[in-house]
């Protein structure tokens, strides 16, 4: 297995069926019910505190974000010294997580609820990288979420929890199934638009490709914003990173 590589994709009898699971709000939500009200609320309220995404190539920033990287123990997160996202071969230093998230209830509660609930095997899947991401649009300037179009991220599973999405239309989550590139026919296995908040997709990232549709504010807004909580699982003995994977774009 190369260094860099998320992992052979599991075989035998308990990889699950579908590359993928999508469920409704009362999953992690009730994940939370053990969490008081307060800190759930922050949680929530920090993605108002996300600086700009110096890597994005675009004239004004419509991306916000910070990371942060966890080793699971148990039921408990163990966080990771603070270092550059490698994806698609290119390091890129975010903004770190803040104290209160990186080590609060609510991060902790979630986490373990995604790791529970992976399409497939979790042996040996120990670590995670945690992405706060607020995607803006205005009238003039579309956001986009998923700026490379068709790809896979270089992670073993990805969740891709909606927090809270104001004034936007658009941002449709599709998954394709890999063929010979999307311009040569990969299927769209599933679309769906996430509209309530803690709505989760987990995907398979060596089984399906992904992208999500442009967004740009509602009807009569001057402005729209999704808030998301990616969580990239992996195996430590095999660093996140898109190294051996490349972009599939459409074009
Ligand atoms: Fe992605």
């Amino acid at each position: 297995m190369s260094p860099s590589s998320p992992g052979p994709l599991p075989s035998g009898p308990f990889v699950s069926p579908s590359p993928f699971v999508h469920f409704g709000p009362g999953t992690l939500g009730a994940a939370l019910r053990v969490v008081p009200a307060g800190e759930v609320a922050a949680f929530r309220a920090s993605w108002d505190d996300l600086p700009p995404d110096t890597h994005l190539d675009a004239d004004r920033p419509y991306r916000f974000r910070r990371y942060g990287s966890f080793r699971v123990h148990g039921r408990r997160l163990e966080r990771l010294p603070h270092a550059a996202f490698f994806q698609h071969g290119t390091g890129r230093l975010f903004a770190p997580l803040t104290g209160s998230v990186a080590e609060g209830a609510v991060l902790r509660a979630l986490v373990l609820a995604l790791r529970e609930r992976l399409p497939g095997p979790g042996e040996g899947i120990d670590t995670c990288g945690v992405h706060q991401i607020r995607v803006t649009a205005t009238a003039d300037t579309e956001g986009h979420p998923a700026p490379e179009g068709v790809h896979r991220d270089g992670h073993a599973y990805v969740a891709q929890v909606l927090i809270h999405r104001q004034d936007v239309r658009g941002a449709e989550s599709r998954l394709h199934a890999p063929g010979d590139g999307v311009a040569d026919g990969a299927r769209v296995l599933h679309r769906t638009t996430l509209s309530a908040p803690l709505e989760t997709i987990i995907l398979d990232d060596r089984r399906v490709l992904h992208d999500v549709s442009p967004l740009r504010p509602a009807p009569g807004a001057a402005r729209g914003s999704r808030d998301m909580l990616l969580v990239d699982f992996f195996p430590a003995a095999g660093p996140h990173s898109g190294d051996s994977f490349t972009p599939i774009t459409r074009t």
